[in-house]
Order: C-alpha cells, then sequence, then structure tokens
C-alpha cells in the first residue's frame, strides 16, 4: 500500500476505530474490537472471497456464547508497548492483557518472540478459528499450511508475508487484508517493528 492510501486509509478507519468504553464489561469490549476488525476487513477489500470470510466471522461474533475464562499472558505480551500506533492498536491495548495467549503449535518458541491470542478461547464461535498474532521484531512465524481457508488483516508492523499461493515474500502494512486458499504455505518475517495480526480461518 503507497503512503498516500495508508493516509487515506488511516483517515477512513479513524471515524470507525471508536474508543471502546472501558465501562463495557470485558468479554463485551472483546467483542467490540472483534466486531471493528470485522468492519475493516469489509471496508478495505472488494474480494469476494474475503467479503464473504469477513461476513461469515461477523456472523458468529454477533452474539456468541461467553466461555468461563481467565487472561493468559507471555513473555512477549511485554513488547505490546512497543507496538506502532495505528486506528487499530489503542482498543487493542486496552484489551490485550485480558486475552488468552497462547504459544504457537508450530514451532518450540515457548511465548518469548511469538503469542497467539486465541479468541476461541473466550467465546463460541463454531466452526471458525479467530486470533491474534503478536510477534516480535526480526521473527518469523514459520511458513505452514492448512485445510481452512484464512484470512488476515495486519493490525500494526510492517513485514514480509507469504500468501495466496505466492512463493515469494511480499511486504504488508497495517489496513492490507490477505487471503490464503486451502493449503497455501503461508508465513510471515518482521523486520523492524513488532507485528499484530487478526487471522480467521473458515471452512
Ligand atoms: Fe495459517
Amino acid at each position: 500500500m503507497s503512503a498516500i492510501v495508508w493516509n487515506w486509509f488511516e483517515n477512513g478507519l479513524k471515524n470507525m476505530m471508536k474508543k471502546i468504553p472501558e465501562t463495557m464489561n470485558t468479554s463485551e469490549q472483546i467483542l467490540s474490537f472483534l466486531r471493528q476488525c470485522a468492519d475493516a476487513i469489509s471496508k478495505q477489500t472488494s474480494d469476494p472471497i474475503l467479503l464473504e470470510g469477513a461476513e461469515t466471522f461477523s456472523q458468529r461474533i454477533k452474539s456468541p456464547g461467553v466461555k468461563q475464562f481467565s487472561p493468559q499472558l507471555l513473555p512477549v505480551i511485554e513488547q505490546i508497548k512497543h507496538i506502532k500506533p495505528t486506528p487499530f492498536t489503542f482498543n487493542f491495548q486496552q484489551i490485550a492483557t485480558e486475552l488468552v495467549w497462547k504459544p504457537s503449535p508450530r514451532t518450540d518458541e515457548k511465548g518469548e518472540q511469538m503469542a497467539l491470542g486465541i479468541f476461541n478461547e473466550l467465546f463460541e464461535l463454531g466452526d471458525i478459528v479467530v486470533g491474534l498474532l503478536l510477534l516480535d521484531k526480526h521473527q518469523s512465524y514459520p511458513l505452514h499450511q492448512h485445510q481452512p481457508q484464512e484470512l488476515y488483516l495486519v493490525l500494526s508492523g510492517e513485514a514480509d508475508w507469504r500468501y495466496g499461493g505466492s512463493e515469494v515474500f511480499k511486504k504488508l502494512v497495517p489496513g492490507d487484508v490477505i487471503y490464503n486458499h486451502p493449503n497455501d504455505i503461508h508465513g510471515v518475517t518482521a523486520f523492524n517493528e513488532v507485528v499484530l495480526a487478526l487471522y480467521v480461518l473458515w471452512k
């Protein structure tokens, strides 16, 4: 995305990304954050597959059952103070330490450099999987593949992403939305910025 589009994006989304009232209960604050992300995905793409994914995501977070959960943190969560501010991050900062963060099952890493904030631990989301990827600078989330299709919305951090069936990495910036077909090999490498991205897997 060029600098000009980025400015438009920032101005366009700033109005949408209203501050979530801290008087709301925690699960409602988290759902509000997810709904803002779902709206942003629909705004940022005209690709019918991504719009379908955003619609499925929106439906599942309308009024999901809330599970009994307690926050679970990992060392990499310390890095959230270094996340570069974008229209998405001020509400994220508000809920980050309320989430259930887990080490990635795709590495032996124990949450020092990367973590997944898994919303299925908090809500009954049916057949979709929703999470946040937090990746410290200079780290790589390993190349992997899986059957469900997947979308990502980049919330903060410039990084190189491989996605969509391509064999090369491409630089993405906050606001970018990408799609992985079933079994596309994909991954991301962070350079000088902490990366935060939302992912949704659906059938
Ligand atoms: Fe994936």
